[in-house]
Order: C-alpha cells, then sequence, then structure tokens
C-alpha cells in the first residue's frame, strides 16, 4: 500500500507545475466521524470544467513526455478504496482544490507514511513558493506557514540548510506531540 504522503507530494507537484505561489496541504483526522479529509489547495492556472472532468481519466494529461497522467485517478484510486471519494474544483485562472476523504479506520487506507519529510521536501526543492501546511487531529493541530517564517528570516532562504533543519525538528516535534508521543502544547506558527 502506498503511502497518504507520497500522494501528497504527487498532487503538490501539480500544483506547482500550475505557476502556484501559495499551496496549502491539510490533513485532517477525525476520529468521530471516523473520516481523514486531505486537501490541496493552489493558486496556479486552474482548470477549465472540460478540464476538470477529464482529469480523473488515466489517458488524460497536459504532459508532452507521455501520455498518461497518473497523479489524479491514483489519488482518488486510493480513496475509493478505503470508502472515500476525490473532489476536483478548480476555476481557471485562479486555483485548483483536491479534495480527498477516506475512512480513517478503513482496512484499506493507507498510512499517512513520512509527512515531515514530505513537507520539507516540497520546502527545500521550491523555496520561492509558499506552503501553508497544517495537521490536525481531532481539536489539535500542527501547523507551519512558510509566509510567517519568511516574514521572519527577511533575506535569508527558507532552503538555507540551517533553516531546513529547523523547519524540519520543528514538524518532527509538534508532530509528535499531536500522536501523544510528546507532552505539552501544540502552538501555531
Ligand atoms: N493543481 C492543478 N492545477 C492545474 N491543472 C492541474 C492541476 N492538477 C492537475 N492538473 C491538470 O490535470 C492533468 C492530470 O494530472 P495528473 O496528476 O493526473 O497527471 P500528470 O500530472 O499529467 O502526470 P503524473 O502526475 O502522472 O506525472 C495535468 O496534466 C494538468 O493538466
Ligand atoms: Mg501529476
Amino acid at each position: 500500500m502506498r503511502e497518504l504522503s507520497l500522494y501528497i507530494l504527487d498532487i503538490a507537484q501539480n500544483s506547482i507545475s500550475a505557476g502556484a505561489s501559495l499551496i496549502e496541504i491539510s490533513v485532517e483526522e477525525n476520529t468521530q466521524s471516523d473520516f481523514l479529509t486531505i486537501t490541496i489547495t493552489d493558486n496556479g492556472c486552474g482548470m477549465s470544467s472540460e478540464q476538470i472532468s477529464l482529469v480523473t481519466d488515466p489517458f488524460y494529461t497536459t504532459r508532452t513526455t507521455r501520455r498518461v497522467g497518473l497523479g489524479l485517478p491514483l489519488f482518488r484510486m486510493a480513496a475509493e478504496q478505503a470508502g472515500g471519494n476525490l473532489g476536483i474544483e478548480s476555476v481557471l485562472g485562479k486555483g485548483t482544490t483536491v479534495a480527498a476523504n477516506f475512512v480513517l479506520s478503513h482496512i484499506d487506507r493507507a498510512p499517512l507514511g513520512d509527512l515531515q519529510g514530505t513537507i520539507t521536501a516540497l520546502i527545500r526543492l521550491n523555496p520561492d513558493r509558499d506552503f501553508l501546511f497544517r495537521h490536525s487531529i481531532d481539536q489539535r493541530s500542527v501547523t507551519v506557514d512558510t509566509r510567517v517564517l519568511r516574514n521572519v528570516l527577511g533575506e535569508i532562504a527558507l532552503n538555507t540548510p540551517e533553516v531546513m533543519s529547523w523547519i524540519s525538528e520543528y514538524i518532527d516535534e509538534q508532530e509528535k506531540t499531536l500522536s501523544g508521543l510528546l507532552p505539552g502544547k501544540t502552538e501555531l506558527l
């Protein structure tokens, strides 16, 4: 079973290809309703309604290197296999939201995998774009907003090694607190 963080990386890559300057990634776990929702929102080039209806078809792609685009169809399959679904909302010239639902406790729901590694890789490889990452479990949440970090850092690039290791450790620590491995209060960043 492929980890969900790898799908997040794929879908965020679509946002980057679409020229987005801000990519919002939200992972919401709700133990009451037993649902997991993953949302990726961008302010990239968007899609026409005709394009939207085609994109979950594996033969549709604007790629020129190969004909088949698999990112969205595979993500949809992962959601449907876990009792959920995938929805796409997009406006040409404005941006796109891809939202996938999963039954949290479903036996075929893939594990989240390495969210920390995924988010830090996205920031490291795209230091000129902004990312807003939020992971919540019921009422508790972890938030990382590169716009806030950028403000604090001034001229220093986000992908300098010291800043990257700080971000990586911050997410790791916050994720551990969220999953109950570390005591403490989650703070907002
Ligand atoms: N966030 C987005 N903004 C604008 N267009 C998008 C976005 N996501 C997907 N698309 C369009 O939908 C097509 C299909 O996306 P999908 O991820 O399924 O395949 P791909 O990116 O073309 O190839 P692959 O993901 O397999 O490398 C893309 O080629 C692109 O035209
Ligand atoms: Mg893709």
